[in-house]
């Protein structure tokens, strides 16, 4: 097997990281990755914030859980909680993909740009993992308001996040995968 594809079939996500960060030599190479992902029309409608500052990411972290608690669904209270819960994993770098609404196909973009870095990361032996979290509450303006202080440009929506860094454990096992989702015609 080809080692792009071995890559690809390897990579699994981390929510355990170490402190150490990653190079940014290696930060700039996911960036790039992420900038050659393909999207809608060649618009590049996406936008990256990387936010390697623990201070300002826990900022982020504790307007996150404030709405996390206020919310009116069950498994985020649950969750939101929990004073050790911390969504992005104390990994030492996220980055937040945002899109601007006007383009139709942005969030898709955001997608397949998010995926180039976490497969550029597993071949730098980065670990990494999407979250969500930004996509649900970004747009509480608490949590709006600390995204615009970080860069996140005015009227972008956030689509999700990449947290990357070392991770504390070895990856765990790919679960298996389902069967009867393809068809083929031939
Ligand atoms: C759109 C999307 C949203 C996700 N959101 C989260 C998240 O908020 N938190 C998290 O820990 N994992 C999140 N994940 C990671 C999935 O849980 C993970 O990819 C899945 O369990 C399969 O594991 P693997 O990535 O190791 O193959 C998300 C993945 C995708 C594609």
């Amino acid at each position: 097997m080809n080692e792009v594809i071995q890559n690809i079939l390897t990579r699994r996500s981390v929510r355990s990281f170490t402190e150490e960060q990653i190079s940014d030599e290696n930060l700039n190479i996911l960036l790039e990755a992420a900038e050659y992902a393909p999207s809608g029309m060649g618009k590049q409608g996406w936008h990256f914030t990387v936010v390697q500052n623990k201070e300002k990411m826990d900022k982020l972290i504790a307007a996150v859980k404030e709405q996390m608690l206020n919310s009116s669904e069950e498994r985020f209270k649950k969750v939101g909680s929990n004073p050790d819960f911390n969504p992005f994993y104390n990994a030492p770098t996220v980055i937040i993909t945002a899109y601007d609404k006007t383009s139709a196909t942005v969030e898709a973009d955001c997608a397949v740009a998010l995926e180039n870095i976490f497969l550029a990361a597993h071949s730098l032996k980065i670990s990494s993992c999407w979250v969500h979290i930004l996509a649900y509450f970004g747009k509480d303006p608490k949590v709006r308001s600390i995204l615009s202080e970080l860069g996140v440009p005015k009227d972008y929506e956030v689509s999700g996040s990449a947290v990357l860094g070392y991770s504390s454990k070895p990856l765990p096992e790919a679960a298996p995968r389902k069967e009867g989702l393809v068809n083929i015609v031939k």
